[in-house]
């Protein structure tokens, strides 16, 4: 199937910018700067119906109005590559493999929203994605795509690389924005949001990688070419990554409303070693577990909300027959009580309670009274912190006590998993 994104299949390597350039890369960079205005642009992306890959969906031709929109000056644009959810490896192949794809984004995001300076952030474990962005920018600055008035044209842009930190919270729009201004990763409290009040206190896109890498082909192809791909409300492809919990790992790009089922089975090659599914995670750990009976929904936003989950960014985890899911909820709440950052009282209370309560769980303890906690626990903390972090280890909580009760009942009548219990 061809992909918008990896027309080349992802094992490909890094495509250089004469090969880029052969496949009519930065083409729409020319085409906008020979008389397409900012808001031209904005108005065809809002058009593409291009939704945010970074987790939430938002619209980027509305984000990108709000900026576009305000009086304040300078305005600025950040390419979001924090990347740190477990699983996720999406934005570094875009990065390592197609640097001038997101390069151009980057640049068309700058022209649209009226940004004289783009900062890519980008997770330093990423060596390889820094090096193949840094050969890029190289390369795209001595071709004359950024710098001073870019082919002829009155846009400048300036564009700066700014290492991310290796942690989950680091990669929250509003904490990235305080390590470009060399503080501490620590999410702002919002509103105000980032798009009117952001860096230094200016109007600031912040895209994920995948949102701006899906900028150039929409704008050299147009908005009804990109709505002939995905579903009327997630219009495109979609970049899915299975871990090894499929027989063939790795990361898939696919139309959105493509079945869980195509993904999981033809690209995936079904679960490890033929065992049956017990549960699925459609969209990283802050999103609820689907029962396998949810296998033929199609992965779209709207499609998986009314399925009872979220699509995240992709990250697609089985659990398999066999598996406790006493256990694999506790993993989930550990990771959530690690990577809490501790600002807000709210969050680091309630993600550590979690993982304790689960723990005795686990443990055989509190009984029936203790599986009623988690409810109260998580509606009670609710929009409490300044990130959305405080709300992410609900879902998978909440849907492992619905689903899976007897696996936590088994535990605590005895103090062990059922499973090990089947297998001694
Ligand atoms: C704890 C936390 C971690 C996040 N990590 C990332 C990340 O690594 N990359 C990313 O693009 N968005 C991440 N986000 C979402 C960003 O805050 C923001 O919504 C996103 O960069 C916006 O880009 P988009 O509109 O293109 O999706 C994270 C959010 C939270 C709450």
């Amino acid at each position: 199937m061809e992909g918008i994104l990896f027309p080349r299949g992802v094992a490909e390597g890094r495509e250089g910018l004469k090969e880029y350039r052969s496949r009519g890369g930065y083409e729409a960079l020319k085409k906008i700067l020979k008389g397409l205005s900012p808001d031209t642009v904005i108005q065809e992306i809002s058009e593409s119906g291009l939704r945010g890959r970074g987790g939430a969906g938002f619209p980027t031709g509305k984000k990108w109005a709000f900026t576009s929109e305000c009086a304040e000056q300078p305005h600025y644009v950040v390419l979001n590559g924090g990347e740190d959810e477990p699983g996720s490896k999406k934005d570094r192949l875009l990065m390592e493999n197609l640097p001038h794809l997101v390069t151009e984004g980057v640049i068309l995001a700058s022209y649209a929203v009226g940004a004289p300076r783009a900062y890519l952030y980008i997770n330093a474990e990423y060596k390889g994605a820094i090096q193949s962005m840094t050969d890029a920018l190289a390369e795209a600055k001595r071709a004359g795509y950024w710098g001073a008035h870019i082919l002829s044209s009155d846009f400048s842009l300036e564009i700066l690389l700014i290492p991310a930190p290796a942690n989950y919270v680091a990669g929250e729009d509003t904490a990235a924005l305080e390590v470009i201004e060399n503080k501490q990763p620590l999410p702002r409290q919002k509103p105000p949001f980032p798009a009117t009040y952001g860096l230094f206190g200016k109007p600031t896109t912040v895209n994920n990688v995948e949102t701006l890498a899906n900028v150039p082909p929409i704008m050299a192809r147009g908005a009804k070419w990109y709505r002939t791909f995905g579903t009327p409300e997630s219009p495109g492809t979609m970049i899915f990554s299975l871990d090894d919990q499929v027989n063939r790992p790795g990361i898939y790009e696919l139309p959105f409303g493509t079945s869980l089922r195509f993904l999981i089975d033809e690209c995936g090659g079904g679960a490890k070693g033929g065992e049956a599914i017990k549960a699925i995670l459609p969209g990283g750990p802050s999103s609820a577990f689907l029962s396998p009976d949810k296998i033929d929904i199609p992965l779209d936003h709207n499609s998986v909300r009314e399925a009872g989950s979220s699509i995240g960014c992709g990250v697609v985890h089985l659990i398999t027959e066999g598996s406790c899911m006493v256990e694999e909820t506790l993993k989930i709440a550990d990771f959530f009580a690690a990577e809490s950052c501790g600002q807000c009282p709210a969050c680091r209370m309630e993600t550590n309670m979690l993982a304790a309560m689960l723990k005795k769980v686990q443990q055989g303890q509190g009984g029936q009274p203790l599986l009623e906690q988690f409810s109260k626990v998580i509606s009670f903390n609710k929009g409490k912190g300044f990130c959305n972090l405080i709300n992410m280890p609900g879902p998978p909580i909440e849907s492992a006590l619905r689903l899976f009760r007897s696996d936590f009942e088994f535990h605590l009548a005895n103090g062990r998993c059922p499973v090990r219990l089947t297998q001694t």
